[in-house]
């Protein structure tokens, strides 16, 4: 029957169909229910569709009878009367149809739309490991590809088997009726061409997966090279790329040919027998006819009776893979929905008096280790006090540990041992929203939304007014070239806009978290894309945004924190020294006094 739009759901695995399988797939009526009285309407609708459109055959069989004067009573209608009749069904039929299509799409629309945002709100709120574990193409798929699979069972799948049913019944039973010898014929050998139809089908389609396969590796070239087409044209290596697509589209065209002949085959093999059924049924029809058991009227009925259930019953297997997809479908979302969550609002919320902070932040021996990697220790003992208004630098050689200290003051992670206390009160006693309101966070790859300037720096707050945003602007030195850009603050930049240089992008990050007015700002290599002049103005700006609020300073150039109230320098998941610049760069062969001493000669 109707094959089913293509919703690029190739990837979705089938599940196998079983008590708990099906159970899971249950998920669906729960976005049913609001919806139950429209879907139950449907329902009823395409019943009555599919039950008038079978009276369809029948009256064309009283139609040609009663050419022939062989209709018998009670059927014998003139010609006109059958004529209006079948206007008739088709009439009903028709609004049957449209209220059917109309309902379902209605229900399925909506109930599609609540569960996607219902996992929307749940993949948003998850916790930082979630997001480290999964790829985002992967996450994304859950809720359209998924999703639709789900949309299609609602709307498609239930409707087809209702149908499929009601065919196979009716079909069978006017059949039956109107001569059971033929049934009997009909039943011995349509089945057996539809069993066939169906292992050779999906023979096909194993195989046309596998030239989709193929297709897709050869896209993997194109859009590698694309996107990294500066390191292909940097190594001169297009001859490379060029002889890679070639291997990969040759045996694209290999696959396809030999699939070619198999659908070659299956083709003819498909309109030989639907075909060699059809005369098959119609032969032994006339033999009947010429018997007088059968009318012209009963053969033509017979026949477009006989299509209707053979393709139903092809409709059935396409129907039962269905189900297999959403119900692998349905399996992935109800996992996505069982995951924990952080403790985080969706709803807009106001900071409570009771949360808010002095600023005061302490870290009593923590130890930590990425969760998807358990076995390095990351941190291995921290303790640090940072009183309200301080500024705390963290420095150490790449790789110590200086982001993840800013992840834990976050909460992206919690730390497997020790503490982190904020105004003496546990963190984890603070609601994660309450907390993460009161920082700002300039991190290290700043990564800016698809709107414009002025969105972007009013991410910080969105209810800023334009002053505001301006100020911010012009105190992270980035007002200036913002004005030299034609559209201004309404500059859309991200994918689909003007592309920011590194340092650009750092003073519009500045600006976001000075709009934010944090009690704790986290600066992660806040400058480390600036130029000596634009860093010295930039600094001035992060000097008076550190006044009177707490502040971790990560930086490499160590010019820059050099009035830092501490210093503490960071190496294998311990503080190695800490201090002011004074006290660090008076021990002997200190770690600080090193790295200092090379960075002179840098500069
Ligand atoms: N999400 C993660 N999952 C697992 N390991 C991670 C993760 N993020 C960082 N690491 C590892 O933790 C260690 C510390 O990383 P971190 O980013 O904190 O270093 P860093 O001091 O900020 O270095 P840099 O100066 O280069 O920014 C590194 O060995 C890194 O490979
Ligand atoms: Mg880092």
């Amino acid at each position: 029957m109707a094959r089913r739009r293509d919703i690029g759901g190739e990837d979705i695995p089938k599940a196998k169909i079983t008590k708990e399988s099906l159970k899971e797939a249950l998920i669906i009526f729960k976005y049913l229910r609001p919806y139950r009285g429209t879907f139950v309407a449907g329902l009823v609708f395409i019943t009555l569709s599919s039950g008038t459109i079978m009276a369809y055959p029948y009256l064309m069989k009283l139609l040609v009878d009663s050419a022939h004067g062989t209709a018998k009573e009670p059927f014998a209608f003139s010609p006109d009367t059958i004529a209006l009749m079948l206007l008739g069904v088709l009439a009903v039929q028709m609004v049957f149809s449209f209220l059917r299509i109309y309902l379902f799409t209605y229900v399925g629309e909506n109930a599609v739309a609540d569960m996607r945002e219902d996992i929307y709100k749940r993949m948003i709120t998850m916790p930082m490991n979630f997001f480290a574990q999964r790829r985002v193409g992967e996450l994304s798929s859950r809720i359209t590809a998924d999703v639709s699979q789900i949309q299609d069972a609602i709307t498609g799948m239930l409707a087809e088997f209702l149908r499929g049913i009601l065919t196979l019944v009716i079909g069978i039973g006017f059949i039956a009726w109107i001569s059971i010898k033929m049934t009997a014929m009909m039943l011995a050998v349509v089945p057996v061409i539809v069993i066939v139809a169906l292992v050779f089908g999906k023979f096909i389609r194993k195989m046309s997966r596998k030239a989709q396969d193929q297709l897709a590796e050869s896209n993997t070239v194109v859009q590698e090279t694309l996107q990294g087409i500066s390191n292909v044209k940097a190594f001169s290596n297009e001859w490379y790329e060029v002889s890679r697509y070639h291997l990969n589209v040759r045996s694209l065209v290999d696959l396809s040919i030999r699939n070619g002949r198999f659908r070659g085959l299956f083709v003819s093999f498909m309109i030989a027998s639907v075909f060699g059924a059809i005369v098959l049924v119609a032969w032994y029809g006339v033999g009947l006819m010429q018997q007088n058991l059968l009318s012209y009227g009963d053969l033509i009925a017979f026949v477009v009776y006989t299509v209707f259930v053979g393709g139903t019953m092809a409709g059935f297997a396409e129907t039962f893979s269905q189900l297999q997809k959403t119900i692998g479908a349905t399996q992935r979302v109800r996992e996505l929905l069982r995951e924990d969550v952080e403790d985080v609002t969706i709803e807009k919320s106001e900071l409570l008096p009771e949360f808010k902070l002095q600023g005061n932040v302490s870290l009593q021996h923590v130890g930590f280790s990425y969760p998807s990697r358990k076995e390095i220790n990351v941190i291995k003992d921290l303790t640090l006090n940072a009183r309200s208004g301080q500024q705390i630098a963290i420095v150490g050689p790449s790789g110590a540990g200086k982001s993840t200290i800013v992840s834990l003051l976050l909460r992206y992670y919690e730390p497997d041992k020790g503490k982190i206390l904020f105004d003496g009160k546990d963190a984890s006693n603070i609601p994660l929203s309450q907390l993460r309101k009161q920082m700002a966070l300039v991190p290290q790859d700043i990564l800016l939304f698809g709107g414009t300037i002025f969105e972007n720096i009013a991410y910080g707050q969105p209810d800023a007014t334009e002053a505001q945003v301006i100020d911010a602007a012009k105190k992270a030195n980035a007002h200036e070239f913002i004005n030299r850009f034609p559209e201004g603050y309404k500059t859309v930049v991200g994918e689909r806009g003007v592309k920011l240089s590194g340092g650009q992008r750092q003073r519009i990050a500045i600006a976001r978290a000075i709009l934010k007015d944090p009690v704790i700002l986290l600066l992660d290599e806040a400058t480390s894309s600036l130029d000596s002049e634009s860093e010295a103005l930039v600094q001035d700006a992060l000097q008076n945004l550190m006044k009177n609020r707490t502040s971790f300073v990560i930086a490499h150039r160590l010019s820059t924190i050099r009035s830092a109230d501490q210093i503490l320098v960071l190496e294998d998941g311990y503080i190695k020294e800490s201090g002011t610049h004074q006290e660090l760069i008076s021990i002997e062969d200190g770690l600080y006094r090193s790295m200092n001493k090379l960075q002179m000669f840098e500069e």
